[in-house]
């Protein structure tokens, strides 16, 4: 069997409803099955998974794709990996496959930051990084740690590393580009560093912390470049994933150190925001981690503002999340060096659901002694504790609250079901307004929808695929061209297609994937009479003559030569009249 056939064959073997809802929590509506689309920051149902075609769309960012597509981007896995993950769910052996590796154009990028880890890693082993280890030790960063870690040190020669770069081939434009030199100096200079991995688990960056008492930053980070994105690098996601897939949940925290200390204990299952501030990417990330996330943010004021802050972000989309509350101004690492790890253990047990948390910071912002204030507090309680999903836990937090408070429980009860009411009416007002797809095709100009279409009936209809063969459809822009010719050459050299292995195929010629989604998701009347579709051709062919008379029309205003002039409107006149 070649590899094509066992590819498809997988992917026949999988239900993509089955995989998808795997991931994300899908609802049937009608034939397709609906879900939050995990690929954009969204909180509606704008994803929708058809078990028939096995093909998945978002009608909001216009991702889309097959059970392979889906996965390798969920997990940003490369096809190869992807193929080995549901290669064994359908129980096929995939080893003998081969894969073409699509070529990164990142990749001398990758390379020159994974020769940097070695360099500074070994730095930290030679007698110039006495001090520095020492400093490690000193917060009980041992071998074991530093190793797993990646730790490494830059030393105080100002340009060690962008030297050895030059020296393999690496020019000075492109080490300035990412990062790692300004102009023909080392960014990192006399600090110990901290490796920063993309979601697929490449270096791409460098954190670098000083480590004697210098006046200066305390962390130094590589700045914006084509392979790092601060707003969308989480520290330790990557590494995380396989214990958080055991464990079950995810540990998000402030700081790196907060996260390697964690780990030291066995608790690989966290990463860090760098900071307290999480973008919508970061929160996008985080999702598709775990639907279980435990915020453990610093101690101190900073760090219970991001709880509520971070927290308020991911129960909007529609996530349930726990906190972890640390006293007096500790951090994770300084909790667990100072109390050890079974307290840190009971804390993680002991994480307290999201609007709990939320109803016991809110006694601090209210002064209870004024009526006014106490009205406003008391309703803000009522109001948080409508959004718990538990009846029994919300009467627990009513009763609490009349005796705190001192009113009737039947008059809390009724303000309670006024806001239960509320969010309903609000729910309900999103569902209705979700799902119309978008009429994209209204927009578009005649010959771009034509086009998309008359490609689209290529895919389902044999007939289009030879009448394009034979007499040639000029397709007014060039990835059309590329995807009907490649379209063409799928059909004869396998015998038919499929929509959902054509995206297979599309794998390794990235440039054409949106334009194949594009097409798809324009969803197009499968059931339309030949006629239709012969008029989608002829629009195509009419736009390309009047282009064609433009560009005419253009060169006689150019020409100067009446003799040209007169040839040129003889051929305009002959399109014109169609001979
Ligand atoms: P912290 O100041 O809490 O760092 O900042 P930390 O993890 O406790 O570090 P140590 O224990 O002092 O060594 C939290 C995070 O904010 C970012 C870093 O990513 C850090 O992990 N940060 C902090 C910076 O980027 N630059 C800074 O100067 C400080
Ligand atoms: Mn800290």
């Amino acid at each position: 069997m070649n590899n094509k056939n066992l590819v498809d064959e997988i992917r026949s073997k999988l239900d993509i409803v089955d995989i998808v809802s795997s991931y994300i929590p899908l609802i049937q509506k009608g034939k397709n099955f609906l879900g939050v689309c995990p690929f954009h920051d969204d909180t509606n149902p704008s994803m929708s998974v058809s078990r028939e075609k096995q093909i998945y769309r978002c009608f909001s960012c216009g991702a889309g794709g097959n059970v392979f597509n889906f996965v390798m981007d969920f997990e940003h896995l490369t096809f190869k990996e992807t193929l080995k993950l549901l290669g064994e769910k359908a129980n096929i052996n995939v080893d003998g496959i081969k894969i073409n590796q699509k070529h990164d154009k990142n990749q001398k990028f990758y390379d020159a930051y994974q020769l940097g880890v070695k360099f500074y890693q070994n730095n930290l082993n030679t007698q110039d990084g006495k001090k520095a280890k020492e400093y490690l030790k000193s917060r009980q960063i041992d071998d074991k740690i530093i190793k797993e870690f990646n730790i490494g040190l830059s030393l105080k020669k100002p340009d060690d590393l962008t030297k050895i770069l030059l020296g393999k081939g690496y020019n000075l434009n492109l080490l300035n580009l990412i990062g790692l030199s300004s102009k023909d100096k080392d960014v990192y200079i006399d600090r110990i560093i901290f490796p920063l991995t993309d979601v697929s688990g490449r270096t791409v960056g460098f954190s670098g912390r000083i480590y004697k008492n210098q006046d200066t930053n305390k962390y130094l980070n590589t700045k914006e470049t084509p392979i790092f994105k601060k707003g969308e690098l989480i520290y330790h996601y990557f590494e995380s994933k396989e214990s958080v897939r055991l464990k079950k949940s995810v540990i998000v925290m402030e700081g790196f150190m907060d996260v390697i200390r964690a780990a030291s204990i066995g608790y690989n299952n966290t990463v860090a925001l760098m900071g307290t501030a999480m973008t919508k990417e970061q929160l996008t990330l985080i999702k598709r981690l775990s639907n279980n996330i435990i915020l453990c943010f610093d101690g101190d004021s900073p760090g219970q503002h991001a709880n509520l802050v971070n927290g308020e972000q991911f129960i909007k989309a529609g996530i349930d999340v726990k906190v972890i509350e640390l006293h007096d101004d500790l951090d994770p690492d300084t909790y667990i060096l100072k109390y050890g790890k079974e307290k840190f253990e009971s804390l993680v047990e002991n994480a307290v659901n999201y609007q709990d948390y939320k109803i016991s910071s809110l006694k601090n912002n209210y002064n209870l002694t004024s009526d006014d204030e106490k009205v406003q507090y008391i309703n803000s309680v009522i109001e948080t504790t409508s959004k718990i999903n538990d009846e029994i836990h919300r009467e627990i937090i009513l009763k609490k609250l009349a005796i705190e408070v001192n009113i009737g429980y039947n008059t809390l009860e009724k303000r309670l079901q006024a806001f239960l009411e509320k969010n309903k009416n609000e729910e309900e007002k999103k569902v209705l307004s979700v799902y119309k797809e978008p009429k994209k095709t209204n927009k578009r100009n005649k010959y771009i929808t034509s086009s998309l279409a008359t490609l689209y009936y290529m895919l389902i209809k044999s007939w289009v695929i030879v009448k394009y063969d034979r007499e040639g459809i000029y397709f007014p822009e060039e990835n059309m061209r590329f995807l009907a010719s490649e379209i063409s050459y799928y059909y004869h050299k396998y015998g038919s297609i499929n929509i959902a292995d054509f995206y297979t195929y599309l794998n390794d010629k990235e440039n054409l994937l949106p334009l194949y989604n594009e097409v798809i998701n324009a969803n197009f009347d499968d059931s339309v009479k030949d006629d239709v579709v012969l008029d989608y051709i002829k629009v195509i062919r009419e736009g390309i003559l009047k282009t064609e008379i433009k560009r005419l029309e253009g060169l006689i205003r150019n020409t100067t030569d009446p003799l040209e002039k007169a040839t040129i409107a003889e051929k305009i006149r002959c399109l014109k009249i169609g001979s």
